[in-house]
């Protein structure tokens, strides 16, 4: 009866229109739709839990006149049938996507850490179905290292033959989830090489022979100088490139897409070290960007669709040590441009140039997409709701503009502005990375307009995740922490093609 179950996820299931049956619950959840005066909207499913339930809901609605059914309104209705101890009526706003979305997190958190079986009837249509249960298990994501951790948790199952929709969002979702556990592995855990492993086992658990991995270091990085500059400054197992396929059979005349991730493992600045020092507690959500292009990448072996994908993740720690590259530095990037480093604070544009620039010499690839927690800038400009995104190719901007709203993950097309690409001149070097030059100080746009330098002709987009990426407060779909955000939205642009 209960279809579909992924653990350690809080389980996620649909229920048949002819199994229907409340007795197994103990918690449902029925829409209520904004209007003059509000009703309960009759339905199969409503007429069933009125008779299993004898209780009359819109008399329950008539207790709370202040109910206006906005998006995300609960009210909790106890009651006692069988295993059936309450009953929400939940406000799903105008219903679409983000509404849906909005009401399904509200009543996600209101059972998190709970051993409620929750039967939800909150839509019927199938992109929604697909957000709703998305929503459902990501606001009940957590992470904990504490030693005695809680395992309670509930179990959601959608009323409705919704077997594709509830695939696709475990796919997703599970997709998102693997994200923010890397995120929120602390730094003295995940370095390079632990990165690398993590990869590997997510590779190998898929057991499917379209995914592969190959992992790059030591002599083998030794013409990536923005990964080596950055990534010796460590005493931990330095950086390694490390390059996940999807490639299954045939997929030789497909398009191909390489998505390329910033992967640093912790990021304190270097010699120009980060201040506020506070502000360099999150940084071990540096590698946001990575994490999204891997499981974006991993989904692949189930969605299945008919593009080559090829991902590669730049992981380096910058660290603050006598082997920390120095402001005034010149290293040679992949493919021979030479860059003048003037604060190692910027390092994510220098790891990333080099996967660029590789991606463009030697995997031909017909997209290239960057995702990373790139500059604070983004976050100033967008706040924390929106990613960055660079492009020169307007029908592309508005695709992943579209996608990014139907999913959840929400990005806005930025001008990389020529005006200010004089800012990249350097006395000595063909670049210098920092751009901070005649005070333009748009600091998002300059760090795009560098690392455009390195993409060649190809069909590039940019999406620097630094506000995106992370949340400072719990709420909503997201812990405060890593929101694993871009995995969503590749999974989406890729399964399109
Ligand atoms: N990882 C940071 C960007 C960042 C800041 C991400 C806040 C998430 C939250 C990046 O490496 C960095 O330090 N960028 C500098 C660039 C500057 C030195 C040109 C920044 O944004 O201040
Ligand atoms: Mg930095
Ligand atoms: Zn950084």
């Amino acid at each position: 009866m209960f279809n579909k179950l992924i653990d350690p996820y809080p389980k996620l299931s649909y229920l048949a229109e002819d199994e229907l049956d409340f007795s197994p619950f103990s918690a449902v959840a029925v829409p209520v739709f904004p209007s003059d005066e509000i009703q309960i909207i009759k339905s199969r499913f409503i007429t069933a839990l009125v008779e299993f339930t004898k209780l009359d809901l819109n008399i329950e609605l008539a207790n709370w006149p202040d109910f206006t059914a906005k998006a995300g309104e609960i009210i909790e209705v106890p009651i006692s049938s069988e295993n059936l101890k309450r009953i929400y009526l939940v406000g799903v706003g105008e219903s679409n996507n983000e509404d849906i979305r909005k009401a399904s997190t509200s009543l996600g958190r209101r059972i998190k850490g709970n051993n409620v079986t929750l039967l939800s009837a909150l839509s019927n249509n199938k992109e929604q179905i697909v957000n709703q249960a998305i929503s459902f298990i990501l606001s009940n994501y957590q992470y904990t290292l504490k030693s005695e951790p809680k395992d309670k948790k509930p179990e959601f199952v959608i009323y409705g033959d919704f077997e594709e929709e509830i695939e696709r969002a475990q796919i997703m979702a599970t997709a998102v989830w693997q994200a923010r556990d890397l995120i929120h592995t602390p730094s003295n855990i995940k370095n390079p090489e632990w990165l690398a492993k993590q990869a590997t086992a997510m590779v190998s658990a898929t057991k499917s022979s379209s995914l592969s991995i190959s992992v790059k270091s030591g002599r083998a990085l030794k013409d990536f100088g923005g990964l080596i500059a950055i990534g010796n400054s460590s005493p931990n197992p330095g950086p390694r490139l490390i390059q996940v396929s999807y490639a299954p059979k045939g997929s030789s005349s497909w398009p191909h897409v390489v998505l390329v991730g910033k992967g640093i493992t912790f990021d304190t600045g270097g010699v120009s070290l980060k201040r506020p020092y506070e502000s360099m507690t999150a940084m071990k959500s540096d590698m946001a960007g990575a994490a999204a292009v891997l499981s974006a990448t991993v989904a692949m072996a189930k969605i299945k669709p008919k593009v080559k994908v090829t991902a590669l993740l730049m992981a380096a720690e910058n660290a603050l040590s006598a082997t920390s590259a120095r402001p005034s530095d010149v290293i040679k990037q992949f493919g021979g441009t030479t860059v003048e480093i003037l604060n190692t604070d910027a390092e994510g544009r220098l790891v990333l140039a080099d996967g660029l620039a590789y991606a463009d010499l030697e995997l031909d690839p017909d997209y290239l997409v960057d995702v990373a927690t790139l500059t604070g800038a983004a976050s100033l400009g967008l706040g924390r709701q929106y990613a960055a995104m660079y492009t020169r190719k307007i029908p592309l901007a508005k695709k992943l503009h579209e996608l990014g709203n139907k999913v959840g993950e929400k990005v806005w097309h930025m001008p990389l502005l020529d005006d200010y690409a004089v800012a990249l001149d350097s006395d000595i070097a063909d670049f210098n990375h920092l751009a901070d030059k005649f005070g333009f100080s748009a600091g998002s746009v300059t760090a795009a307009l560098f690392l455009e330098k390195f993409v060649g002709e190809r069909t590039w987009v940019h999406l620097d995740i630094a506000g995106s990426g992370r949340s400072e407060t719990d709420a909503g779909e997201n812990i405060k922490g890593g929101t694993g955000f871009g995995a969503r939205l590749l999974i989406e642009w890729l399964a399109s093609f």
